[in-house]
């Protein structure tokens, strides 16, 4: 794989063709951090209006630290996984005591707020800060593993790791926010689960599981 090419392609594609949804309108660290609790359970169509009502009613992290739990779960309601919320809230709370209402921009500050695993962290500083770090979901590993041919068994909690290195070897260091938000993007609208797109790929060329016509048994995935 010619890695600069790979980066290039992935990235013009992601400016041509991503879609117009409201968590892109900026970088606010606080409202990348809401979309992406809201989009880990929950599927994109659903989220919009929740994510639109949500930071009208609670528009800045200071705002929702300061709102009624109450409130907040009724703006919820409706998208389930209620646990979610609940840590968000405990966690905006924890950052306006701690790091003065600002989202923290480092890993660990920011892996230890409560309900902020390694993917939501790593969205929130490449997202956000721009920082090249890995975040690695469900959509990324089928998309690297077609992409490099990986064959590691994605259901088993320790695989992340492998993908998450991958990413750090690819990821463009000049636009690490593209280029994540760019595999994100793929992964929902070309390299979807069953039949994927190929014809349409921004990055066919740089595909191994493509090449080899294996794409539809990738990636791999035991029941447990
Ligand atoms: N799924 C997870 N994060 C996403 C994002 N930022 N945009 C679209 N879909 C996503």
């Amino acid at each position: 794989i010619n890695i600069p090419q790979f980066r290039k392609d992935l990235i013009d594609w992601f400016e041509k063709e991503q879609r117009n949804l409201p968590w892109r309108k900026n970088q606010d660290p606080y409202r990348v951090w809401v979309s992406e609790i809201m989009l880990q359970q929950t599927k994109v169509d659903t989220v919009i209006p929740y994510f639109n009502q949500f930071t009208k009613s609670f528009p800045t992290l200071s705002a929702l630290a300061e709102a009624d739990e109450q409130e907040v779960l009724k703006a919820w309601e409706g998208l389930g996984y209620y646990s979610r919320v609940r840590n968000l809230q405990t966690a905006v709370r924890e950052v306006v005591e701690n790091y003065d209402a600002k989202v923290p921009d480092e890993v660990e500050s920011l892996g230890n707020l409560k309900g902020v695993g390694p993917y939501t962290r790593g969205a929130i500083l490449s997202i956000a800060y721009n920082k090249p770090e890995p975040a690695v979901d469900g959509n990324v590993m089928r998309v690297l593993s077609r992409i490099l041919l990986i064959e590691e068994d994605i259901a088993k909690a320790k695989t992340r790791k492998i993908f998450e290195q991958a990413v750090r070897e690819l990821i463009s260091k000049e636009n690490p926010s593209y280029f994540n938000q760019g595999l994100m993007e793929l992964g929902a609208l070309i390299c979807t689960p069953r039949k994927p797109s190929c014809m349409l790929c921004p990055v066919q060329d740089h595909c191994t599981a493509f090449a080899k016509g294996v794409e539809q048994s990738l990636p791999i995935k035991s029941k447990k």
